[in-house]
């Protein structure tokens, strides 16, 4: 459903994602795991279409994103849900309305309808009580929450995460984690979830691939990742200070 093919882009001259392919299985969730300032973010911004590629294709059902004009763009992304690594909540409109937005864009469901699916996930995200307060009155990891809430309340085909469990505490990250793999259970969209949580990832992913040069360099299940022979991948996902990766600040 979803592939990037030899997918190249570049910022002020340096080479972000370096001829990097990847073909996302359906209805499983892969977590895209690798270092910060890798490239993760720009590569799930060219899956929505946010950025476009100096070369290669971005193909979602067949269709090359690459080449879409807005309007047909709009139409794609009513399968997608995205959480943007910020939360991208709107500031001035209530939790309520925040989650209820993308029902209102694309369905034209009645306002009792509304209601009764913003209420049941407001509980589903431990967020009861707090529909009436806009972004700034409420924690950062409540913001996460409703981003969560927002991008999945259509159930939409392909979930985006960037980061959904960053900036939880560890029990938030765990309640995250699990719904959306309950949600996952109940209607088997596509996932790709960005994330630095490594035992999150294990939970969470049917797949998970590593980022890394500009690359995917290496994709399997967590049992699969967590045995790597590749010593990038080891050294990344055991957290050490020694091996190939370079921990210099540049
Ligand atoms: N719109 C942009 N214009 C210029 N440079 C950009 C833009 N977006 C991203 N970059 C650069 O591309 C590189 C990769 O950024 P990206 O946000 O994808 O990293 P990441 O892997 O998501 O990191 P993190 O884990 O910290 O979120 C960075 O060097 C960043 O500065
Ligand atoms: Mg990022």
């Amino acid at each position: 459903m979803i592939v990037l093919e030899r997918l190249t882009k570049s910022f002020n001259g340096i080479k972000v994602l370096d001829d990097l392919n990847i073909k996302f299985e359906d209805q499983k969730i892969t977590v895209v795991i690798g270092r910060s300032g890798g490239g993760k973010s720009v590569m799930l911004k060219h899956i929505i279409g946010l950025i476009r590629p100096d070369s290669g294709r971005v193909l979602v059902n067949g269709i090359d994103i690459g080449t879409l004009k807005r309007k047909e763009l709009n139409e794609i992304r009513k399968k997608f849900g995205m959480v943007f690594q910020d939360g991208a909540l709107f500031d001035s409109i209530n939790i309520f309305e925040n989650i209820a937005f993308p029902i209102r864009q694309h369905t034209k469901l009645k306002e009792s309808e509304i209601k009764d699916m913003v209420y049941s996930m407001l509980g589903d995200v431990g967020l009861s009580g707090q529909e009436l307060k806009v972004p700034s009155e409420i924690s950062g990891g409540m913001r996460k929450r409703v981003a969560v809430a927002r991008a999945l309340i259509l159930n939409p085909e392909i979930v985006l995460f960037d980061e959904p469990t960053t900036g939880l505490d560890p029990i938030m990250s765990d309640a995250i984690n699990n719904l959306i793999i309950s949600i996952h259970n109940k209607f088997k969209f596509t996932g790709i979830i960005i994330s630095h949580n490594i035992e999150g990832a294990y939970k969470t992913g049917d797949v998970i691939a590593m980022l890394y040069g500009g690359r995917i360099i290496e994709m399997g299940s967590p049992a699969e990742i967590k045995n790597s022979k590749n010593p990038v991948v080891n050294q990344f996902v055991t957290g050490s200070m020694s091996g190939p990766i370079n921990f210099n600040i540049i």
